[in-house]
């Protein structure tokens, strides 16, 4: 074997696929000591990638993404099995803010920007890991991304719905963050700006390679820019597979993209049109 042959040569017991920038292995979650909500969960997130967490109210994609950025403990809530893996090292029972430090950053639900404060103030939040001198710097990164907050001086209570799911993304970008969860960044806005917060959220992750793991209910808009999803079900992963396998899934048009929901519907304006046909 030539010496350049020797130094590609799989090293043993490596495997072919890197390990995944988070891996959550079979946690469960436990509210207040007795609810239990998370019974098994497991997924991966590659490093660069974009991942949909799917599924209905209640089945548990919120207290996933806290269980992941430690926010579950100031919920009274716990990880009592399993392990969560980020970057090679256990993050599990780790406090929310050395979990910042590390690199993920959770964009909550209902954007939890503080109303009183106005953007700029919100943005050098979203710093508050930092001492670096390049904070103002990324804050103008930031207006680059999202134009119109630079305009808007006032308080940011009153931004529009668009502006503030904007500034929530845009804060967490303040952190320079490796990772980014989303919670329901849909919730709330026309289908125009879901169209427009879904391809800033692509164009983060493609020019700054921030990896992503996106909650939604809106499963249409979350496979339309990840590559891979994962759909719950009662505290456990009962799918998953990449974007397009999702989208082609009879089970998955049925229940979460409207698929079969339509054909009922047209059913019914089928039932009607006959019904009006008749009469013509
Ligand atoms: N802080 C909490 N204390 C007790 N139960 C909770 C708490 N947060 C959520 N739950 C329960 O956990 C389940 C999953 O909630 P959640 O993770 O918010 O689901 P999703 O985000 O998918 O709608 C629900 O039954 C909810 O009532
Ligand atoms: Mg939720």
């Amino acid at each position: 074997m030539t010496e350049a042959a020797e130094l590609h040569r799989p090293q043993p017991g490596a495997s072919s696929a890197p390990a995944p920038l988070l891996s959550v292995r079979n946690i469960e979650v436990v509210y207040d000591d007795v609810i239990l909500v998370l019974r098994g969960l497991s997924l991966e997130v590659p490093q660069g990638a974009i991942v949909a967490l799917l599924g209905a109210n209640g089945a548990g994609k919120s207290t996933t993404l806290k269980a992941i950025s430690g926010l579950l403990k100031t919920e009274d809530g716990e990880v009592t099995r399993g392990e969560i893996v980020f970057d090679g090292e256990r993050i599990d029972g780790v406090d929310p803010d050395r979990i910042v430090r590390r690199g993920i950053f959770q964009v909550m639900e209902g954007r939890r920007i503080v109303s009183d404060m106005t953007s700029l103030e919100n943005l050098r939040l979203g710093a508050f890991t930092r001492s670096d001198r390049e904070v103002g710097r990324d804050i103008e990164m930031v207006y680059s991304y999202f134009p119109r907050l630079k305009e808007r001086t006032g308080l940011a209570g009153y931004l529009s719905g668009g502006e503030q799911q904007m500034l929530a993304i845009g804060r967490a970008l303040m952190a320079r963050p490796k990772m980014i969860l989303m919670d329901e960044p849909s919730m709330g806005l026309s289908p125009l700006l879901v169209k427009e917060v879904f391809s800033i959220i692509q164009k983060i992750n493609r020019d700054l390679g921030v990896t992503i793991l996106l909650v939604e209910q809106n499963a249409r808009a979350a496979l339309s820019v990840a590559s891979h999803g994962y759909i719950m079900e009662q505290g456990k992963v009962v799918l998953d597979g990449t974007a397009d396998e999702l989208r082609d899934n009879e089970d998955v048009k049925e229940f979460y993209l409207g698929g079969a929901g339509d054909q009922r519907k047209s059913f019914k304006n089928l039932k009607s049109f006959k019904r009006r046909k008749r009469w013509l």
